[in-house]
């Protein structure tokens, strides 16, 4: 499974690591376990203020972080799994062309909805000497227990990043931009995003799309149902035109913004990774169980007996999604000297 090579290729990177931080990351993987997690009960009543970030292959959450302070165990167990996933499916973290930079030394790097924060102790982990931090608005992260080059922050980004202008030299944000209507996207996400970028920065955005290839009569109920759902929020897709237009109208963003794609197939047809992608997805739709089945007019069983139905339907209709990387830099002013001087050659 890609949760254990995940952490096997951890365990590498530890040997170059002091003590003092294998202690402290030991810790922090010990967070994990369920007697240190506050446990969250979902109150029906609070479905009007989720937003999903997705379809049933990612988490809904809180439109405030005033009502939610942290975050089940097992939610925190799906974002894991639901990072190692896509990373499975990428072979990588990220597509923008940073590497360079970050294996240099001295990048800050930022990971907004960073969740338990697996992809930004991932990252930190690979390039050790720059340096991470993450923001949620839901403490899902140990903050105490943070790794030498690791900072977790709790924040909404609609409130505003604690950041100042021109910091980050890569800002990086997965599986949420349905967490926002389109207005916030616009208006308040993306310029606050650039605003903390340093000139020449890059920004990059992973999503998947919430439609599959080849629906089933289930499949597509499901589907439906969440488009309804977004729509009703004012949440606009499909994000595949959708985001990077809203890069391209942002004025201090470089025209041509640069989008990767890649097509996952679901279901155990399709070998490990399409298990994987059963495993998610189905555990997608029971994370977003409460305000969609209220959505559909659903008894609890019959929503149940839905999800355990799409797990079999994919297998017949051999379905598929994408999932889409969308990154472009932001605009550095080019320091144009006022006299050129030409040496010419005699
Ligand atoms: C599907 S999870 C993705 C987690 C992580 N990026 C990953 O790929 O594993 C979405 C995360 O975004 C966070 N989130 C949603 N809206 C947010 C907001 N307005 N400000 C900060 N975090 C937010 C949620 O709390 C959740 O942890």
């Amino acid at each position: 499974m890609g949760h254990r090579q995940s952490k096997s290729a951890i365990s590498n990177g530890k040997n170059k690591l002091s003590t003092n931080k294998v202690e402290k990351k030991k810790k922090f993987r010990s967070l994990r376990s369920p007697s240190n997690i506050q446990i969250l009960t979902i109150d029906e009543s609070l479905n009007e203020t989720w937003r999903f970030t997705g379809s049933g292959k990612r988490i809904h959450s809180a439109k405030t972080s005033k009502l939610f302070n942290s975050i089940s165990d097992k939610e925190i167990e799906r974002l894991q799994r639901q990072h190692w996933f896509f990373k499975r499916i990428w072979q990588s973290n990220y597509s923008a062309p940073v590497e360079e930079k970050l294996k240099a030394g001295g990048a800050k790097v930022l990971d907004i909805g960073c969740g338990p924060g697996t992809w930004t102790i991932e990252m930190s982990e690979m390039y050790e000497q720059s340096t991470f931090t993450g923001v949620d608005f839901v403490s899902a992260f140990s903050k105490e227990m943070e790794p030498e080059n690791v900072k977790f922050i709790q924040a909404n980004i609609l409130d505003g990043l604690p950041f100042l202008d021109d910091t980050f030299d890569f800002v990086h944000m997965g599986l949420l931009v349905t967490a926002f209507t389109a207005t916030e996207f616009n208006e308040k996400v993306i310029p606050e995003i650039v605003r903390v970028t340093k000139q020449g920065g890059w920004i990059e955005f992973m999503e998947s799309d919430i439609h599959y290839f080849n629906e089933g009569p289930t499949t597509m109920r499901l589907t439906n149902a969440l488009t309804s759902f977004m729509k009703s929020k004012k949440i606009l897709e499909p994000l595949n035109s959708y985001i990077p237009q809203s890069m391209e109208d942002n004025d201090k963003i470089q025209k041509g913004i640069q989008t990767e794609e890649k097509t996952c197939f679901v279901g155990s047809w399709a070998g490990d990774l399409g298990k994987m992608a059963v495993e998610d997805i189905s555990n997608g739709w029971t994370a977003i169980k409460a305000p969609l089945s209220k959505a559909m007019k659903l008894k609890s069983q019959e929503y149940n007996e839905l999800v355990v139905t799409f797990t079999k339907e994919v297998e017949q209709n051999k379905n598929s999604f994408k999932t889409w990387r969308f990154f472009a830099q932001k605009i550095g002013t080019m320091s144009v000297p006022d006299i050129t001087t030409t040496s010419l050659q005699q």
